[in-house]
């Protein structure tokens, strides 16, 4: 029986979620509030873990502890690093970085966690599948796309950053929690997968459309979590 862990980083990623989940029991840990419940036809948990790599992968760590998730989704928006990627459009996760991670001095790699093997933190295949074919059926006017999250405690919002995210770690978007969400799923041997909606193109302009369409593609992207969930 699959039990499906749904994390966002904000209220306005969830809140739409929670507000249609039935049978509800709610629990409070680490200051997050995770909602137990069944979101159409399937049984879910949903929270908002705060914003950053820290509250993201505290919170994996109770959705495994706690709450023997199955499978971990993480619902939100980011920033586009990737010129077929406007506001609006859905980043699905192939795989997820820390670009803020530097210990080059010891050989490592540029984003590479010492000791992990590994740069990157693959996601489920099946899970990129579902994410895909329920975006054909519920938001087939909207652009998905296979690629790389790269997150770091930082929100991107300058050119030459932008550029270095492109050019270093090929990253499709930037934001601020999916890494740590998917370097805490890959430790706990939970598939995972990251769906981000696009708020704004992290470089001058972010400032200004960050505000303005962080709502409406927060709703994308939980639009297409809620069809997903039953197919899982
Ligand atoms: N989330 C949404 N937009 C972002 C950006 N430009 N940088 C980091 N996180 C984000």
């Amino acid at each position: 029986m699959s039990k499906i862990g749904i994390i966002g980083a904000m209220d306005l990623e969830v809140d739409t979620l929670k507000s249609k989940l039935t049978d509800v029991t709610i629990t409070k840990k680490a200051g997050m509030e995770f909602h137990e419940g069944t979101l159409n036809g399937a049984s879910v948990v949903v929270v908002r873990c705060g914003i950053g790599k820290v509250n993201a992968a505290l919170c994996v760590q109770i959705m495994a502890d706690v709450f023997q998730v199955t499978h971990i989704i993480n619902t939100g928006v980011a920033g586009s690093l990737n010129a077929k990627l406007d506001i609006g459009d859905i980043l699905i996760s192939q795989d997820a970085l820390h670009h803020d991670m530097d210990v080059r001095i010891f050989g490592y790699q540029l984003g590479e966690v010492p000791q992990m093997g590994r740069l990157e933190f693959p996601a489920d295949a099946r899970m990129m599948e579902l994410a895909r074919s329920s975006c054909a059926r519920v938001c087939s006017d909207i652009k998905a796309l296979f690629g790389r999250v790269v997150s770091g405690d930082q929100f991107i919002s300058d050119n030459e950053v932008k550029e270095t995210l492109i050019n270093v770690f090929h990253g499709d978007c930037a934001e601020m929690e999916g890494a740590s969400i998917a370097h805490g799923a890959y430790l706990n041997k939970i598939p995972f997968v990251i769906i981000r909606a696009i708020s704004d193109k992290a470089d001058g302009s972010a400032e200004m459309d960050y505000p303005k369409f962080e709502k409406a593609a927060a709703e994308h992207s939980a639009k297409l979590v809620e069809d997903m969930v039953a197919y899982i």
